[in-house]
């Protein structure tokens, strides 16, 4: 059969919390021409413990490019067309493995250890599903909160220490303290960073020295996106920091070569949300954008000034697009659940099969009657970072049903975007005239009204919503040496635009986002 002729293609690995995909965009248009998604698996060993298996995460990436590469083959499509692959990534998440076996190193079935208080990892608790082997501790993992309290008591100077350096607060969510807690209790990782033969990476290194040829040879590299989530790297000078890695006392030997977010590594890299900034075109200080995957992620570029929050948000690396080119900052806003409290509806409380039957049922009530529902699953992130809260459901009456719920989670998740966006407003000083948004949940058309009914501003999304990928494509076609995508509008026009405006008068919006408010108070302290 006659292949179709296209320009240069580019494709994008996007592994997320949730699903791993691999999607291939022509590079004069963004047109998504084929993609494959693979769902990932969550292991909740213990109360609070969240872990993948990276091997799993490895395999699906694999299995998504190849099965993309098929339905491109049955659209008559030359894959030898794709010029290069680009790589976004969930950040922080912590996997150590063995560069002469390419095997993970934390394996809490395969190598128990003298089972004791001071080394949990041998005991897997009875009744909980028994993690799989290699598995790394995921971003949402609280197990560090008590390596955070004790680090925390010997800070060197003020306070500001780690802050100063990093843009981050320490907790539990970044990838020093699951670094630590692996070093500290894991036998075997210990053992590999005495025989030198540990690597540490967040998921992008683990995937880029693994498709890079692995224990023949793989590149052990970073980029500066995802170093700045590690609260091991100086967000200034651009390298990992001698002093913080000292405090938190782990050995440089292990970390990855930081490399800027588009050039040929291998393979390109940034993390997730760096990526959906990139694919939202948000270049110009002051453009936002909120990705709504596992969490909620509202990302501000601030140019090349490094801003630090007053009101609980972090500061990041936005993007380094090229060896030689300059570093751009964000202001980032972290909301730990959104889609997950989807997934946890589906398979915790089984009141949905699909992730997309919540529409249904929100639309089926259209309010949540005076339900709300609070996801504190792992301690609320931005802007309270208060790891003392836990979920709450509460406003609860006879009346209420299980689409009132729905409706309540769907509420919680642009509620939880107000915060952060007032928060932002206030950094920034001018607030934002309306919101960019994309990720999975976007296609949910309730979500996005109740969005702006919230927000009390317009609400902006593309009509291809993988804007991750999209973004990890364009910085690899960007690259140096590949050169087939300009980073300029035009290059977009497969994209179009749609546009939700509030519905709701002002005052009404403001009772349900005080009341979100106070059910927020009730969910802090209930741990201690
Ligand atoms: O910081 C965590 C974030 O990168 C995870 O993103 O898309 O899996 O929710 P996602």
């Amino acid at each position: 059969a006659k292949k179709a002729v296209l320009g240069p293609l580019v494709g994008a690995v996007d592994q997320g919390t949730s699903s791993t995909r691999f999607l291939v965009f022509n590079s004069k248009t963004a047109e998504l021409l084929s993609h494959h998604q693979v769902e990932i698996k969550q292991e909740f060993p213990r109360e609070g413990w969240v872990e993948q298996d990276p091997k799993e995460i490895l395999q699906s990436v694999y299995e998504c490019i190849e099965k993309t590469c098929e339905k491109l083959g049955q659209l008559n499509i030359d894959i030898s067309n794709i010029k290069a692959i680009g790589v976004s990534n969930q950040r922080e998440t912590t996997v150590v493995w063995d560069k002469l076996t390419g095997e993970p190193l934390y394996n809490a079935v395969a190598a128990p250890v003298s089972p004791g208080p001071s080394d949990p990892v041998a005991v897997a608790p009875s009744g909980s599903s028994v993690p799989a082997a290699g598995t790394p501790s995921v971003w949402l993992d609280l197990r560090t909160q008590s390596t955070v309290e004790n680090l925390s008591k010997r800070i060197p100077g003020n306070n500001n220490f780690v802050k100063s350096k990093t843009g981050l607060p320490l907790s539990t969510y970044f990838s020093a303290v699951k670094l630590r807690w692996l070093l500290d209790n894991v036998r075997k990782v210990q053992r590999a960073v005495e025989e030198d033969r540990a690597l540490f990476g967040t998921i992008d290194s683990w995937l880029i020295w693994s498709l890079t040829g692995g224990a023949n040879g793989g590149v052990h590299c970073t980029d500066v996106t995802n170093a700045s989530r590690t609260m091991l790297f100086n967000i200034h000078s651009l390298e990992w920091d001698k002093e913080l890695c000292e405090f938190f006392e782990i050995p440089m030997k292990i970390l990855p070569n930081v490399r800027s977010s588009s050039e040929i590594y291998g393979l390109m890299c940034l993390g997730d949300q760096s990526a959906a900034l990139v694919g939202q075109m948000c270049f110009q200080d002051g453009q936002a954008k909120n990705t709504y995957g596992t969490g909620c992620f509202l990302l501000c570029n601030t140019g090349r000034k490094c801003v630090f929050s007053e009101h609980g948000l972090l500061t990041t690396v936005a993007y380094k697009l090229g060896r030689d080119k300059p570093v751009y900052y964000a202001l980032e806003g972290s909301v730990a659940i959104a889609g997950a409290v989807i997934r946890w509806l589906r398979d915790n409380l089984g009141i949905i099969k699909t992730s997309e039957e919540i529409e249904k049922l929100a639309k089926e009530v259209g309010t949540s009657y005076g339900c709300y529902f609070v996801p504190a699953f792992s301690g609320l992130y931005a802007p309270y970072w208060e790891p003392s809260a836990r979920g709450i459901i509460c406003g609860l009456t006879q009346f209420t049903n299980k689409c009132h719920i729905a409706f309540a989670a769907l509420e919680a998740v642009c509620f939880q975007t107000r915060e952060i966006l007032d928060a932002m407003n206030r950094d920034c000083g001018i607030p934002l005239s309306h919101l960019q948004v994309d990720g999975g949940m976007t296609n949910n058309k309730i979500l996005m009204q109740l969005q702006a009914d919230i927000l009390y501003i317009p609400v902006v999304k593309p009509s291809m919503p993988e804007t991750t990928a999209l973004g990890a494509a364009m910085a690899a076609g960007a690259a140096e040496g590949v050169g087939v995508w300009s980073l300029e509008p035009e290059d977009l026009s497969a994209v179009t635009m749609e546009r939700f405006e509030p519905q709701i008068n002002a005052e009404e919006s403001e009772i349900r986002y005080s009341t979100w408010k106070k059910a927020v108070m009730k969910s802090v302290g209930w741990v201690t």
